[in-house]
């Protein structure tokens, strides 16, 4: 299925609630967001601009270089692991932790991702006389069975890693149930995530408002026609979670698949959503499926890095 038409079909199966006489359409769906080139570039932008390197990537290269040198000790009989990587993205983190590793031991690289450029950059990343790349077809990692992952793994043990703020851009806890059922004894599962930090609502807002981050999110509107000229980017804290939304300020008919959709000035779309997490609730949600867990926290209590044994 052709991108648009999967976008398209995503907004007629979800169909809107209301709010007042609003309608309210949530498109919110991580696997959506990377889907063409142009939105997996603008990703990346979005992703080395400052605010986005201060928030996330920066709190969680520190928490990994800090504890990461323990779980060399819980794998101090291993010389191979195996290393998952639900969501690769371009493969800098994979390639960061197994840097902070020198050369320890040696890898099996199995990265995931909806995104086939990603993929590559992951698996060029990760180039390395040490690692040694497993290939997977890109796709929702969520659609595998487990047994079409367990069957891809080296009888060693194995890391999976769910990091970049991924985690809470799932309106569920399907990630984790799914982890849940590939981990094996021994091995061990790696999050990061943002919490509710303590800034102020107002803070948090600002900081989901930045320009890049709604240029890669309408990126998504385009692949369907709109116009942002028609459109008013905004973001809400509701239900635990930041809300990245486009509000129409005009009435627009949207015609595909052989058929119209018509949104009247007000009406919202819903286009991402972020779950901020308390420390208490992090640990919660982890600790369901997970119980053998260690979390650890950057000095201001702003991002979160756990680690779950089985
Ligand atoms: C927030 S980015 C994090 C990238 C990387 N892990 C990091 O920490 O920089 C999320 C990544 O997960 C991928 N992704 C999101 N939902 C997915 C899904 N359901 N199945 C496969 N990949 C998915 C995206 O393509 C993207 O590369």
């Amino acid at each position: 299925m052709a991108v648009a038409d999967l976008v398209f079909q995503t907004l007629l199966d979800r169909g809107y609630h209301l709010e007042g006489c609003h309608h309210v359409w949530n498109l919110a769906d991580s696997k959506l967001w990377y889907l063409s080139p142009s939105q997996a570039r603008s990703f990346l932008a979005m992703t080395r601009a400052s605010d986005y390197q201060q928030s996330v990537v920066i709190p969680e290269l520190s928490l990994l270089s800090e504890y990461l040198p323990s779980l060399a000790r819980h794998f101090s009989s291993q010389t191979t692991l195996n290393l998952v990587d639900f969501g690769c993205g371009d493969g800098y983190k994979a390639a960061f932790l197994v840097g902070t590793f020198h050369s320890r031991f040696r890898w099996h690289y199995l990265p995931l991702d909806v995104n086939a450029a990603f993929l590559r950059q992951a698996g060029r990343r990760l180039n390395q006389s040490n690692v040694k790349l497993v290939s997977f077809p890109p796709g929702d990692f969520l659609h595998l069975s487990p047994s079409q992952l367990s069957d891809k793994l080296s009888p060693c043990p194995s890391l999976f890693l769910l990091l970049g703020n991924t985690l809470g851009n799932f309106d569920d806890k399907h990630p984790l149930s799914f982890i849940h059922q590939v981990i094996r004894p021994g091995d061990c599962f790696i999050v990061g995530n943002g919490l509710v930090p303590p800034l102020s609502s107002a803070d948090l807002l600002a900081a989901y408002s930045h320009p890049q981050i709604e240029s890669w999110l309408f990126q998504l509107l385009a692949l369907l026609g709109l116009h942002q000229q028609d459109l008013t980017y905004t973001v809400r804290f509701v239900n635990s979670r930041v809300e990245e939304c486009f509000r129409f300020r005009r009435a627009v008919t949207l015609h595909h698949l052989n058929q119209a959709l018509q949104f009247k000035p007000g009406d919202l779309l819903i286009i991402a959503t972020s779950h901020k997490y308390t420390l208490a609730s992090f640990r919660h949600c982890l600790a369901t499926f997970f119980p053998r867990l260690q979390i650890f926290t950057n000095s201001n209590y702003h991002y979160a890095l756990a680690f779950a044994f089985c």
